[in-house]
This record gives structure tokens, C-alpha cells and sequence, in this order.
């Protein structure tokens, strides 16, 4: 069996619908300077994917960079690009999924940087599989929740009281649009974790906003990674590049806006209330299970 791409090719059909099927990103390298010239941000899931492409383009404009994710080789990879190229940046090798870990991460950074004025909540894991074979599976929603949700949740914890004391600081959040739609079949314990921080980091934003801190999910559509690599039907979709999602998250740093999603999705979201029987009928009858194949 060949291992996963890291990343793949969006279909060539799929281009013209990008302004439609994608969240809107930007691509402004002035504003993306002076928004993070000399700032501290830290990219969780830095070794790969959207992190990665991340780090390097916020490090190429002048933002110190802290990389956390576990993979510590493929960190100080992606650290030497970023220092070759004449940027700053710091490796971080922790497994954010053990919520001790990522509380100590938090004190050590206030510890080493001083402070943090940006924190990218990105590190993640999906996994799609079906109750029919989860049945004897209960650690895969316990793993999906240390990572998704648990780590998050306490590292944010981590650095709140500094962000609060300084007046100033902004959490980005990768979730995900399946946490805006009906929940779709397959995914339970990836979007049920993913859905949990999405809420909670909501409910937070409420009450560290008016001091001075903000939070900006962002809901990509798919994005073309080794996450969604082995999801054969996802290669046919529309979606993004590895550096289209960076400059979303460019927007978000720039723009500093609630959230960012594909124009697409608040459609759906209208659909889904004021449909929901049929949109409901229509997952239902469109799935086949498992086990009924065989
Ligand atoms: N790809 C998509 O279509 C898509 C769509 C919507 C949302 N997202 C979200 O986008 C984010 C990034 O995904 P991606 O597509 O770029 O995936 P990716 O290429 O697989 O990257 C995931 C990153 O998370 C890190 N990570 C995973 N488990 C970790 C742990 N326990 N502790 C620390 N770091 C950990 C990985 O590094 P190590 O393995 O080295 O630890 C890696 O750097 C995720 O939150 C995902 O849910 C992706």
C-alpha cells in the first residue's frame, strides 16, 4: 500500500469555484507585516500542513515563530527553512493531547518570550470511520478529544491571564465546517471534539473580548493535507491549498474578525433549520452503512 501524499493537487475543475466553495483569504504582504513584525506567535501542528506553511509565511514577515507539534525532526525542519530564509524561529516538541504537557508549554513560553501576542490553535486529528467498526474503539474518542479539545482548551487556559493583563492578544481557531452543518455520517468522533472547542472557545471569546483579547475561528472547507489525503472522495472536491489556508489565516490576523467561513456555509446553515426534515431524509437515505453491504 502507498503511504498518504502529504499534499495533493485541487482537480482543475474545481478553480473556478474557489470564490464560492473557499473561505476568502488575504494575500497582503504589507498588512500582514505590520500586523506581525516583532510579534510572538505560536503555530500548534507546525510540522505539517496548514501549520507549517503557516509558520514559514508569518516568520517571512517578521513575526517570531514558536513551533510546537510532537514530530521534534520534521520541527527543527521547518525551523532551519525558516532561519535560512532570515526569520526567527523557536521548536516547541510537545504532545498537546496530554493536557499536562500543554499547560507546562504555557509557562514555559511566558517563561522564555515574555508573552504571547498571537496563539494558533491548529494542531489536530481527524479520524473517519464508522460506529459499525467503532463498537470495541472508545480510545478513538478519547484521542480525538485530548487533541481536538482538552489540550486546546487548557493551553488557551495557559495563556489568558497573561493576554488579559496586557490588554491585548488574539486566538485563532482551525475548526472546521462540519460543525456548522448537520453532522455528517462517518465523522462522529472528529467533529463531535472539534465541536466542543469550537463552542467553548465561543462562549470564552464573550468574556475576554472587552479585554482587549480576540478570538477568530476560521471553518475551512477541505484542505489539501495528509489529514484529508487518505479520504479518496475529498481529492474530487473543492478546496485549498496548503498556502491559500495560510493566507486565510492572514486574513484573520489582519482583519481580526469573529470568524471566517466558504461564503457557501451560512446557506447551508439557513438550509439545515429551515429544511431539516428533508436535509435529514436525504443523509439518511444517501448513506450505506457498512455493514448492509456486505
Ligand atoms: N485538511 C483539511 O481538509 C481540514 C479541513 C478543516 C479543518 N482542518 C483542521 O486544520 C488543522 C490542521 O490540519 P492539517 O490538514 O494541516 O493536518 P496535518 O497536515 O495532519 O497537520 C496536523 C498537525 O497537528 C499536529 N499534531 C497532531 N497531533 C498532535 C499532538 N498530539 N500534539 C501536538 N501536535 C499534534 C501534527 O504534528 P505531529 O504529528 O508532528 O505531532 C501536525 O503538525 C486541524 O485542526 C484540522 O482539524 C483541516
Amino acid at each position: 500500500m502507498s503511504a498518504a501524499p502529504d499534499q495533493y493537487t485541487p482537480p482543475a475543475w474545481t478553480r473556478p469555484l474557489a470564490w464560492f466553495t473557499n473561505p476568502h483569504g488575504l494575500n497582503d504582504d504589507r498588512r500582514l507585516r505590520e500586523a506581525v513584525q516583532g510579534k510572538t506567535v505560536m503555530v500548534t501542528g507546525a510540522s505539517f500542513g496548514i501549520g507549517e506553511a503557516t509558520a514559514k509565511r508569518l516568520a517571512s514577515m517578521g513575526a517570531k515563530v514558536l513551533l510546537v507539534a510532537r514530530t521534534q525532526d520534521k520541527l527543527e525542519v521547518v525551523a532551519q527553512a525558516i532561519r535560512a530564509a532570515g526569520g526567527e524561529a523557536v521548536v516547541y516538541a510537545v504532545d498537546l493531547s496530554k493536557p499536562h504537557d500543554a499547560a507546562a508549554l504555557a509557562e514555559r513560553v511566558l517563561k522564555e518570550h515574555g508573552h504571547l501576542d498571537i496563539l494558533l490553535n491548529n494542531a489536530g486529528r481527524s479520524i473517519r470511520r464508522s460506529i459499525h467498526e467503532s463498537y470495541d474503539r472508545f480510545h478513538d474518542f478519547e484521542r480525538t478529544m485530548a487533541i481536538n479539545y482538552l489540550g486546546p482548551v487548557q493551553l488557551v487556559l495557559g495563556f489568558i491571564p497573561s493576554m488579559r493583563a496586557r490588554k491585548q492578544g488574539q486566538i485563532i481557531n482551525i475548526s472546521t465546517w462540519g460543525v456548522k452543518i448537520p453532522p455528517g455520517a462517518n465523522w462522529a468522533a472528529y467533529q463531535a471534539s472539534k465541536a466542543a472547542f469550537d463552542v467553548w472557545l465561543r462562549s470564552v471569546s464573550t468574556e475576554i473580548k472587552p479585554d482587549g483579547i480576540d478570538v477568530t475561528s476560521i471553518y475551512p472547507a477541505v484542505v489539501y493535507t495528509r489529514m484529508s489525503a487518505p479520504t479518496k472522495a475529498l481529492h474530487h472536491m473543492p478546496g485549498m491549498s496548503v498556502e491559500e489556508a495560510a493566507h486565510v489565516i492572514e486574513r484573520a490576523i489582519v482583519e481580526r474578525p469573529d470568524d471566517i467561513s466558504p461564503p457557501w456555509l451560512w446557506g447551508m446553515q439557513v438550509a439545515s433549520v429551515t429544511l431539516s426534515k428533508p436535509v435529514r431524509w436525504l443523509m439518511q437515505k444517501t448513506y450505506r452503512p457498512a455493514f448492509t453491504k456486505r
